[in-house]
């Protein structure tokens, strides 16, 4: 029997209403993914363009086959062994899924979250519409092109008014998206590198997969295949973001802070200067740790009206490769100012 919270949002979700849930990645804007009405609030919410598909949750791998055909058993190895948890498949879709959940395209992502009370929420949700399909389709609760939330909080903040109800699962244990793997082609491809890197799927399918890092330039919210008019601006701050190599941070601390500029810094090494223009805020040096703060620093950082955000490099690592990912697109898009994210 699922307690009251879970019934509510429930009910909401029926009603065609937006629930804010946890996940182990991201929070998300969730709603009921079979009906079109309910997700298109979705867009109208995060001030998302139409024709970027959405990511729909599942309480568990045998609602597969509901929402996608032709599934290769590779795509069933990796969901066997990583669901629940922080990867998406993105699979030929079943004719019946709605076309506002896939941006137009004939493919659809899927994904179990490892979050105990969104699962609580998926079940109930499906045995609610059993024995008919069932699925919430959520995107990271943000708005277009900003960063990600990983606190109820954070969602608050930014799509408080949006929303009917807000699940608080605590904060976010992985802290940055799903990897996304596409196996609707011939050869699997990662589409967003994530917590399970390629090396880990490898040992699942006994290839290595390609990673679409060409995509890189054109990108929005991820390299999104298929899909025009993306732009290479999310996860953004508004407070231009600027990397510095670790050797020349220091320097560039100082001479800003001569300069008289306010400056705040994103580090995993130890802060040499002390100065009232510039806040120092230390980052984990393992990149599980980082990935996991990494958007309550950069919100934080945000939030301090600092002319400048400096990001220490990361280390060249396979480990870092997502986090990584996620910086240079906060780069690319940061410093757009209120009402411009892209
Ligand atoms: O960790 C996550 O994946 C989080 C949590 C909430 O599950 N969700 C998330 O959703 O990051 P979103 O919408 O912010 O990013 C999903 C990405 C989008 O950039 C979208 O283009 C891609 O997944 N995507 C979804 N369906 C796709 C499809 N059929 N083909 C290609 N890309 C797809
Ligand atoms: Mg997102």
């Amino acid at each position: 029997m699922p307690d009251s919270i879970i019934r509510t949002a429930v009910e909401c979700l029926l009603a065609g209403e937006l629930v804010a849930l946890p996940t182990e990645t991201v929070y998300g804007l969730g709603a009921d993914a079979a009906n079109p009405e309910a997700v298109a609030r979705i867009f109208a919410a995060k001030g998302r363009p139409a024709d970027h598909p959405l990511i729909v949750h599942l309480a568990d791998a045998a609602f597969l086959t509901q929402w996608a055909e032709n599934i290769p058993q590779t795509a069933r190895d990796v969901a066997a062994a990583f669901w629940p948890g922080p990867l998406t498949v993105i699979l030929k879709k079943q004719p019946w899924v709605p076309s506002v959940v896939t941006g137009g395209q004939d493919t659809v992502g899927l994904r179990v979250p490892a979050h105990s009370l969104t699962l609580e929420l998926l079940a109930a949700f499906a045995q609610a519409r059993a024995p008919g399909v069932a699925g919430i389709a959520a995107p990271s609760a943000n708005r277009f092109g900003r960063v990600s939330p990983t606190t109820a909080a954070h969602v608050r903040e930014e799509l408080g008014d949006e929303v009917s109800l807000i699940l608080d699962g605590g904060p976010c244990e992985v802290g940055i998206e799903s990897t996304i793997i596409d196996f609707s082609r011939d050869e699997p491809e990662i589409l967003r590198p994530g917590a399970i890197s390629p090396d880990d799927i490898a040992r699942v399918i006994g290839v290595l997969p390609r990673l679409h890092s060409e995509r890189g330039t054109g990108a929005c919210e991820m390299p999104v295949p298929r899909v025009s008019g993306s732009l290479a601006a999310h996860y953004a701050p508004l407070t231009p973001l600027r990397r510095v190599e670790s050797g020349a941070l220091a320097g560039e601390v100082k001479r800003l802070v001569d300069a008289g500029r306010r400056v705040a810094v994103l580090a995993y090494s130890r802060c040499a200067t002390t100065s009232l223009l510039l806040h120092w805020q230390t980052a984990a040096p393992e990149p599980a740790a980082y990935a996991q703060k990494l958007y309550a620093n950069l919100r934080r950082l945000d939030a301090l009206g600092a002319e400048v955000i400096l990001v220490e490099e990361l280390p060249r690592d396979p480990a870092w490769q997502a986090i990584a990912d996620r910086i240079h697109r906060a780069v690319a898009g940061s410093g757009a100012g209120p009402g411009e994210g892209a």
